[in-house]
């Protein structure tokens, strides 16, 4: 098709997690648009134009098949695609800086810096460059700098579209958003460029769904949604550790507290704490922001939600230690899942990470168990991994296993024969159920010793 029959070129930087989706998404809702997602990985490049694509997402492959070819293009050709792109959206990796200054909280910008000269580079026509990734506030004034530096006359409208989706129902969140985000410079230009992008989501989205603000609203909103909700995370996980310590049961305290309308019933399940590769790193660099502009109170608070989860992991591998008789040394701990939450591959800041490194620092043998994590595990444990197995049944896992210790609500472990995997256990057999997922009284009645998050423990010992 040539390049005249689309009323428009849309270009995305980076083929993640974000860039491969919300791409797959508008070549879907907006045929009259020409999508191509780029990114310097080869590798990732050829998984999107294969059958095995690079990410694990239900609904995804049926997107990216539908018009995959059509309207709708993987290229490392970056260069080029930029040069006849008209709207050119930024996804690209955002993680927290590992060195110098501001190391372990600001959000690494080295690839954003680089695709802003890249873009700068090679266009000779218009562009609307789109914020997608998550950046820290007023990062649109760095990125118009870069573009707007030295002889190039082009013009570049820049936008914030930050990108709210949840892995693992990334292609329901984008078909059918609580709300997208444009911010905008409050100029005639910033006008028009706004107007453009929400002519884009206006294919599918009900234009009242369509919120626009202020360039920097826009990217402070992205890191307040994370903090929001990770810190009803760390809420619900403090009260879960008071209710260890009372017998009272967190699951019946959530749904007391989250009917009232003005708390509401979402994010308040109690587990082994969040992970993912947004929340811990978004709240970091509020913690930076807040820091840099002299708010310390401020920045102490949001690094009290950090603090919660990091303890409520600690807390989960003591249970175990406490109820195991204190000593988990050659003892095999079969991990039912690793990714950071259920239907997804992904592992990033997952707390299975976290509570396998512990659990091997305590001479245990982990037997670990994931439908779809199995790779990504073996590479987050590579180095210190002597004492991990890898399987992706869950049967095998468990067998002569002291204990099971689920980290990750897959549906299908609620299904397993829990009396074949007892009956395949060392006695006493243990379960430490991480996200309260599983038939506790059932698992009891078999014979486990039970262990739940913020519930009392069912034992017969
Ligand atoms: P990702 O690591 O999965 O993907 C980023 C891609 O960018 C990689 O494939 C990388 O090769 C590519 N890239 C890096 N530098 C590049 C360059 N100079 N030119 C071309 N390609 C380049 O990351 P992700 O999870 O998709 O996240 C992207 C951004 O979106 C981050 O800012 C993140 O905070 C934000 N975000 C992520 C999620 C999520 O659930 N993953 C949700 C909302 C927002
Ligand atoms: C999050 C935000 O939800 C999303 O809007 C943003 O765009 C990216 O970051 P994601 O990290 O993909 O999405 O998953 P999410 O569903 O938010 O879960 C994050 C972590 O919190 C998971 O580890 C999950 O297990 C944990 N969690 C979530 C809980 O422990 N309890 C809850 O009640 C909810």
């Amino acid at each position: 098709m040539g390049r005249e029959q689309f009323v428009k070129k849309i270009v995305c930087i980076g083929a993640g997690y974000v860039g491969g989706p919300t791409m797959a998404v508008i070549a879907n809702k907006c045929p009259d648009y020409k999508v191509t997602v780029v990114d310097i990985s080869q590798e990732r490049i050829d998984a999107w134009n294969s059958d095995s694509l690079p990410i694990f997402e239900p609904g995804l492959q049926d997107r990216v098949e539908n018009v995959r070819g059509k309207n709708l293009f993987f290229s490392t050709d970056i260069d080029g695609e930029i040069a006849d792109g008209d709207i050119i959206f930024v996804s690209v990796n955002t993680p927290t800086k590992t060195f110098g200054k501001g190391a372990g909280k600001a959000l690494d910008l080295q690839f954003i810096e680089q695709t802003a000269r890249r873009i700068k580079e090679n266009s000779t026509s218009p562009k609307i460059v789109i914020e997608k990734s998550t950046l820290p506030v007023r990062a649109a004034e760095t990125m118009a700098a870069i573009l707007h530096s030295g002889e190039n006359s082009v013009r570049f409208d820049i936008l914030s579209n930050p990108e709210f989706m949840a892995e693992g129902t990334a292609i329901q969140d984008m078909e059918n958003p609580d709300r997208i985000l444009i911010g905008s410079h409050d100029t005639p230009e910033g006008d028009t460029a706004r107007d453009e992008l929400v002519k884009v989501y206006e294919n599918w989205v009900p234009r009242e769904k369509i919120i626009t603000t202020k360039l920097w609203s826009s990217e402070l909103s992205k890191l307040v949604a994370n903090a929001f909700l990770a810190q009803r995370v760390s809420s619900i996980n403090s009260i879960a550790a008071v209710c260890e310590a009372t017998e009272a049961e967190v699951t019946e305290v959530a749904d007391a507290v989250g009917r009232d309308s003005r708390i509401g019933a979402k994010f308040l399940k109690a587990g082994v704490g969040f992970g993912g590769s947004c929340f811990r790193k978004d709240i970091l660099n509020l913690v930076y922001l807040c820091e840099h502009y002299k708010l310390d109170d401020i920045a102490q608070f949001w690094n009290s939600v950090i603090e919660v989860n990091d303890n409520q992991m600690e807390r989960f591998v003591n249970r175990i230690l406490q109820a195991m008789f204190r000593t988990l040394v050659d003892k095999k701990i079969a991990v039912f899942g690793f990714a950071f939450k259920p239907d997804t591959g992904d592992t990033r800041d997952a707390p299975a990470i976290y509570i396998c490194k512990r659990l091997l620092e305590e001479r245990a043998r982990i037997s670990i168990t994931d439908p779809h994590a199995i790779p990504s595990a073996r590479k987050d444990l590579a180095g210190i991994d002597g004492g991990a197995e890898f399987t992706e049944a869950p049967y095998e896992a468990a067998k002569g296993a002291h204990a099971v210790a689920l980290l990750t609500e897959w549906d299908e472990y609620k299904d397993l024969d829990y009396q074949k995997i007892y009956d395949s256990m060392s006695k006493p057999a243990f379960i430490f159920d991480g996200r309260n997922h599983l038939d506790h009284e059932k698992l009891f009645d078999i014979g486990f010793n039970v262990y739940p998050v913020g519930k009392p423990a069912l034992t017969h010992i």
